[in-house]
């Protein structure tokens, strides 16, 4: 049988929590089909503050090496000054997605049958953010002057390239190919005109390669409103890197929660391994607890399944999750409750 050599970073905060009940849904899952080689890595704010180390070349080279990544969250108490600055999240999370060329931050949404949302009449809510991954202000190009003084002066450089948004653009149309057949471009091209721009323009001309795909264009701020007054009229979005951002929480919150929502961080041309997380964070206010709610990383070992080409166990991942979000009452569970729930779906 066929193995799957998977690198598990379980991170910080509800990471741990939520990871363990990923990787006993990702064993069910493939058990017919593949065996599954599990190498923990232990990434994270906690492994920082004791050892100092967040993630060299050899730790990349190491992790490079697997077929896949499955994180959990990183990210520590955010008043501790040893971590100000996002060291974390810019020298772990940000450098693996650079590193490894995630061009595609894919984040699905979907809003299962009988899942509530806080939405009146929300329809059919069923769409994917096609985020940019390794450009936009992301790259950490800027700086600072005067810094501390009532002078200072920052700047935060948004980084856009024809190369790099024209590859993402054409994921999305071919994503687009195989669903509802329908693009939206999301950007604010009335202010940020430069990059708003070449962004335009790129779409515009491989929208012309899919006379069968129909595209329209979207400011962010309405995109905002659509999201929450219509959100069935959107297929697949693709915007940039903190746009994506923004509006992947908001998809969460609009289809039954941070919780339910999955990502994928995916290296279409399989020169690196793809890396699959949910969209949350270490949620360190409910970290340690059982309260988290694993169904984002779950569904996140569904997209690692469709990369890796083991769709049937992709299918039945989702199936049992649909399952068990139908039997869902009002009492709450704890996070390995809801695992074993699931798992006991896949037997
Ligand atoms: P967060 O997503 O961690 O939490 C936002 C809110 O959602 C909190 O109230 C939290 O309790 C709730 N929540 C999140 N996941 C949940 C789950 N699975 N079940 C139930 N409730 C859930 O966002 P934040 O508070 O802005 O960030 C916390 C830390 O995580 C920060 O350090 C941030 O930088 C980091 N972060 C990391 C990642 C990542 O590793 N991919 C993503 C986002 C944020
Ligand atoms: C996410 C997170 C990250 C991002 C942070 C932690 C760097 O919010 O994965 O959505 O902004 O991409
Ligand atoms: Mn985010």
């Amino acid at each position: 049988t066929r193995t799957i050599d998977l690198a598990v970073i379980a991170g910080d905060g509800i990471g741990p929590e939520v990871i363990a009940e990923a990787v006993t849904v990702l064993e069910a899952a493939t058990a017919d089909e593949a065996q599954l080689a599990v190498t923990t890595y232990p990434f994270s704010a906690a492994h920082y503050l004791e050892t100092g180390r967040i993630l060299d070349d050899a730790d990349l080279a190491a992790l490079a090496a697997h077929d896949a990544i499955l994180l959990g969250a990183v990210g520590g108490d955010p008043r501790d000054p040893r971590l100000a600055g996002g060291i974390i999240e810019r020298g772990l999370l940000l450098k693996l997605r650079f590193a490894f060329d995630h061009y595609v931050n894919l984040r699905p949404t979907v809003l299962y049958p009988t899942v509530p949302s806080p939405l009146a009449a929300p329809g059919e809510v069923d769409f994917v953010v096609v985020r940019e991954g390794t450009e936009g202000p992301y790259v950490g190009n800027g700086g600072s002057i005067r810094t501390g003084t009532p002078h200072e002066i920052a700047n935060e450089v948004s980084v856009n390239t024809a190369y790099g948004i024209e590859r993402v653009v054409r994921f999305a149309f071919a994503q687009a190919e195989k669903r509802r057949r329908k693009v939206t471009l999301v950007h604010k091209t009335n202010v940020l005109t430069h990059a708003g721009g070449l962004w335009s323009r790129i779409v515009q001309a491989e929208a012309a390669n899919h006379p069968d795909v129909a595209w329209d264009y979207l400011h962010v701020d309405a995109a905002t409103i659509f999201l929450v007054t219509d959100p069935a009229r959107f297929d697949v979005i693709v915007t940039d890197n903190l746009f994506g951002d923004i509006l992947t929480d908001l998809a969460g919150a609009i289809s039954g929660g941070i919780g339910l929502a999955a990502s994928g961080n995916i290296n279409p041309d399989g020169t690196f391994p793809s890396m699959f997380e949910p969209v949350h964070g270490s949620a360190p206010d409910i970290a340690g607890q059982q309260k988290a709610d694993p169904t984002a990383a779950i569904l996140s070992t569904a997209l690692l399944l469709d990369h890796l080409g083991l769709p049937d166990a992709a299918r039945r991942v989702e199936a049992a999750v649909a399952a068990d979000l139908a039997e869902r009452g009002s009492t709450p569970r704890t996070t390995a409750e809801v695992g074993a729930a699931i798992t006991t779906r896949l037997h």
